[in-house]
């Protein structure tokens, strides 16, 4: 990513972003070309049922199942559903399920990707993105990577919007797909997207001819396309595999383990104290004390205290964190509802993320009686301004009784049991 602070041309409202997820367009078009030459006929009979040393475990998925997870679009257009959407209409889901986190035009805003920008017209007449070769532009949109217009609508139908992927219908996939179009001045801002002239749009998509086929990765029988020549001479006799911070960006996004599930051998160091001395294996035993001290709701719920070797491995952290508790347990009911919920995305107990920390809310609004009112409909419709730009998007999903237990558990001070 070039240095420069040079402005994004979309319509004037850009400001430098964090690159957080830029490969996930990759990883679609990669799954969505995988799927071509490896997945099966949709149509064809759920397999017989298993034989060998299998036989009698689970059973053939049917027609049904296969159907809900066949969803991919190829970028020869198989697997795209019928129908159709306005740029007009596109504009509207966009402003109400898109904008959040994505901005107004799609330049996003501090956390999340940028959609929009970048590409010019002529760009669309070449199918060659200028900006990616002369790095004019702080940040690569998705506009700019995309190839195929095949993924950018598989993405947004299997993957958006995030806090509720697969709530679009078709034909409002179709509509903001072609909003998103109409912001890269892609389209014109009459213009309907459908099945029937998505492959005229594919001919002008900005980077249509900037992807390339010719690495080893495409092929099975391919080559790598590394360049490294063997060393001859003088070389190490052990190589040292390691996983390590650089010591500049040791604290850059605060305690890493808060960021980890606590799941799997991987624990996460305290990344706010500084580096361990010796083996990672030698700490094991308080990296995972730590990793589980960070998790809210930790020591609630029927299960007992773990015995420190098999930490259970819940997502959303229902098991104990240490052997007994002294004082009398706070109700962490609210801690387990924010934990299973989407709120933990955005949320920690006492550090900011996304949003403000649990315990800086708390600390807002202690002195004001009627928060917990004002706090719910917050939750409930979203909204920004109370602790800067970023909005919360609305939170439909969760019930009313949870949302009022989750309110008041905030307001009592966020109580995690560590
Ligand atoms: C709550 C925040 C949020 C909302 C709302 C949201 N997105 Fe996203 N969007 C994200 C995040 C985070 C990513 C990156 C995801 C990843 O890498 O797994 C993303 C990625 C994308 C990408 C791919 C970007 C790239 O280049 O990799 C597209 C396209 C996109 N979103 C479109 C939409 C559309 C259309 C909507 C509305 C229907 C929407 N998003 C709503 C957070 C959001
Ligand atoms: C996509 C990110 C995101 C998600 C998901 C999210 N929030 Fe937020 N939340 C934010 C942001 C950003 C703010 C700050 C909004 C502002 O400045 O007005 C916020 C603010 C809040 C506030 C303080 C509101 C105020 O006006 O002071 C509460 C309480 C809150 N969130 C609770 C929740 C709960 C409970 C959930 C889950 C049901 C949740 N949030 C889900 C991002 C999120």
């Amino acid at each position: 990513m070039s240095t420069s602070n040079k402005p994004l041309s979309v319509r004037g409202r850009f400001r430098r972003l964090a690159v957080c997820c830029l490969g996930a367009l990759a990883a679609a078009a990669g799954g969505a070309a995988f799927a071509a030459s490896a997945a099966p006929d949709a149509s064809a009979a759920p397999a017989a049922p298993a034989a060998g040393k299998f036989a009698g475990v689970g059973r053939a998925a049917t027609p049904a199942e296969v159907a809900a997870w066949d969803i991919d679009v190829r970028p020869d257009f198989k697997g795209l559903p019928p129908g159709k959407g306005t740029v007009q209409a596109g504009a509207d889901i966009w402003d109400g399920k898109c904008a959040t986190c994505h901005g107004s035009f799609g330049e996003s805003n501090e956390v999340f990707t940028p959609i929009a920008g970048g590409t010019t017209a002529d760009d669309v007449k070449t199918g060659r993105v200028a900006a990616l070769a002369n790095n004019s532009q702080p940040q690569r949109t998705t506009l700019m990577k995309v190839s195929t217009v095949s993924t950018l609508w598989d993405y947004v139908h299997r993957a958006m919007p995030w806090d509720h992927p697969k709530s679009l219908s078709t034909d409002e996939v179709y509509s903001v797909v072609a909003y998103i179009l109409n912001l890269g001045e892609i389209v014109p801002s009459d213009f309907e997207l459908s099945d029937r002239n998505i492959a005229e749009v594919q001919a002008l998509m900005p980077n249509r001819n900037g992807m390339t086929t010719d690495h080893g990765m495409w092929r099975v029988d391919g080559k790598p396309d590394t360049h490294n020549t063997a060393c001859m001479k003088d070389c190490v006799k052990e190589v040292k595999v390691s996983s390590q911070l650089p010591d500049y960006a040791r604290d850059a996004h605060g305690d890493i383990a808060t960021q980890n599930r606590v799941v799997g051998p991987v624990r996460g160091a305290d990344t706010l104290q500084p580096p361990l001395a010796g083996k990672a294996g030698e700490h094991a035993a308080a990296l995972r004390a730590h990793a589980w001290s960070t998790v809210a709701g930790a020591g609630t719920g029927a299960a007992a205290a773990p015995a420190p070797a098999a930490a259970p491995a819940q997502a959303g952290g229902t098991g104990a964190a240490g052997a007994s508790q002294a004082a009398p347990a706070p109700d962490l009911a609210g801690a387990r509802i924010v934990s299973a919920n989407t709120c933990a995305g955005c949320h920690a107990v006492d550090r900011k993320m996304v949003g403000p920390s649990y315990r800086d809310i708390a600390a807002k609004y202690k002195d004001k009686a009627d928060a917990g009112e004002m706090l719910i409909q917050k939750v409930r419709k979203g909204g920004a301004g109370a602790w800067g730009p970023i909005p919360m998007p609305p939170n439909p999903a969760i019930s009313d009784t949870d949302l009022k237990t989750v309110v008041d558990w905030i307001l009592s001070g966020a109580p995690a049991a560590n």
